[in-house]
């Protein structure tokens, strides 16, 4: 059973410490809703959730949007089990619904090269929505390779992996409720 002690999770040789705790990704979740709220009140968006990592952050930030909208999802694969970036970007869902003439909000886990979201700019361009934008839980600021747009955001970290709060490492730890960091070092 994963029961981190003393807030530390070893896994092999990495030690995870812990880096944004639940009452802190609760309070800024709501700050960055509040913002997209006021600016989409004139107009019913959609926000799309690209699976896995970002499942957690679009259910905490849709139970703080007030406004109406609409959801759907998309999954994106390019890690693999690896901690860093394999390059290459699958699509293996895409979304259901029109998003041609719409307001369209990405809803992202962490943006850390920048390739996947470049990827799905390339993606839902092409089905002509009036507006695409990103909201992003985390982004890696000193790792984006590629020029991206990050038009909101909730917490600038540096380079180095995460897991927890969807973000996983080899597919395990999404369910802890707060997000660690590997130590340096480890
Ligand atoms: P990018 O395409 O390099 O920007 O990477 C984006 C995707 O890689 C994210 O949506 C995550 O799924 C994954 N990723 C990037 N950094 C981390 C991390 O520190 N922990 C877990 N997953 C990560
Ligand atoms: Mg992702």
């Amino acid at each position: 059973m994963l029961q981190p002690k003393n807030k530390t999770i070893t896994i092999g040789d990495d030690v995870f410490e812990i880096y944004i705790s639940d009452e802190q990704l609760q309070k800024r979740i709501k700050e960055v809703a509040e913002i997209i709220c006021n600016d989409y009140k004139d107009t019913v968006p959609v926000f799309i959730c690209t699976l896995n990592g970002a499942f957690m952050f679009m259910s905490d930030l849709m139970k703080n949007i007030t406004i109406e909208c609409e959801v759907d999802f998309l999954k994106l694969s390019s890690y693999g089990d690896a901690k860093l970036s394999s390059g290459n970007v699958k699509l293996l869902k895409n979304i259901d619904c029109k998003i041609e003439g719409r307001d369209v909000i990405v809803v992202e886990d962490i943006v850390d090269t920048g390739l996947s979201w470049k990827y799905m700019k390339d993606l839902l361009l092409g089905l002509k929505p009036k507006c695409l934008k990103i909201v992003s839980l985390l982004v890696k600021r000193e790792a984006i390779k590629y020029v991206v747009n990050i038009d909101y955001y909730c917490f600038d970290i540096p380079n180095k992996f995460v897991i927890g709060y969807g973000l996983d490492l080899a597919q395990k730890y999404r369910n802890l409720p707060e997000i660690y960091q590997l130590k340096s070092g480890s």
